[in-house]
């Protein structure tokens, strides 16, 4: 189904919060190179977040916490030099903010000044307060990102949903508060239950982006290779996949074996 939506000739912190204004959803997927950027930016969605799942989808990683922060400002430019249109949201990596607010502003200024991303993403509420002001008060646009952090799986010991029980819940709630009261742009909540998110994107103006939260929030991010069906071991509930591009792949890969091996490939028409 089609909506009726605002043409936005380059999307900023500002339109999207003017999109949650005037009833908009925001689509946000994760990008990691130039070439899927490129087809992303193309497709027209409003915000791709270079994500530290790239710790998972393009290094293979258990979790996401060995990615450094020089390997995500290479993932950022390469996605930034892609881009017309969409605004790019860049994720600090465990270890690059979390010691001191003065640590959590020298990594979000390396990410600004070397990949020219637009804006950066980091995990948690109360606990790295301070480091968001710091960073905003550089001029630096801030989303948060609450409910399962995966940057803390070790303090968690699972990625099962987050905030079931009244205490987590508002908690979460009251951090969301102050994420919009120290001037976020916007927060993920990443696997809470639906009617929770709800509540905070009615008690928020900024826009709230689920991901596992239900469709009562003001937009939805999913990992690109998760909804393009490249992965396949992974299957939360959530996750919707419109392609299985991994057998779709694993076929295209099989033919041209099969052709090169069979001599079929290159045919005449295929070489000088
Ligand atoms: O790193 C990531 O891809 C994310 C999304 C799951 C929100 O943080």
């Amino acid at each position: 189904m089609s909506v009726a939506k605002k043409e936005y000739k380059r999307v900023t912190v500002k339109s999207l919060v003017d999109m949650k204004r005037n009833g908009e959803k925001i689509s946000m997927l994760t990008a990691y190179d130039y070439t899927m950027a490129k087809i992303l930016d193309s497709s027209g969605v409003d915000v791709l977040l270079v994500g530290d799942s790239a710790s998972n989808v393009m290094a293979g990683h258990e979790t996401t916490l060995p990615i450094t922060l020089d390997q995500m400002i290479y993932h950022a430019s390469s996605v930034v030099r892609a881009i017309e249109r969409c605004l790019v949201v860049v994720d600090l990596p465990f270890g690059s903010y979390q010691s001191d607010p003065k640590e959590a502003l020298r990594s979000a200024i390396r990410i600004m000044k070397e990949s020219g991303g637009h804006s950066i993403k980091l995990e948690g509420g109360r606990e790295v307060k301070e480091s968001i002001k710091r960073i905003l008060n550089a001029g630096i646009p801030v989303m948060g990102h609450l409910g399962l952090t995966p940057q803390s799986i070790y303090k968690f010991g699972t990625y099962t949903v987050r905030a079931k029980e009244e205490e987590e819940a508002d908690q979460l709630m009251e951090d969301a508060l102050m994420l919009e009261k120290i001037g976020c742009f916007a927060v993920v909540l990443e696997k809470v239950p639906a009617k929770l998110a709800k509540k905070v994107a009615e008690a928020i103006s900024i826009p709230v982006i689920g991901i596992g939260a239900g469709n009562g929030v003001d937009g939805q991010v999913l990992v690109t290779h998760d909804m393009l069906g490249m992965t396949h071991e992974f299957n939360p509930r959530f996750l919707r996949r419109y392609l299985n591009m991994y057998d779709e792949m694993s076929t295209a890969f099989e033919s041209y074996i099969d052709d090169v091996k069979s001599g079929d490939f290159p045919s005449d028409k295929e070489q000088y």
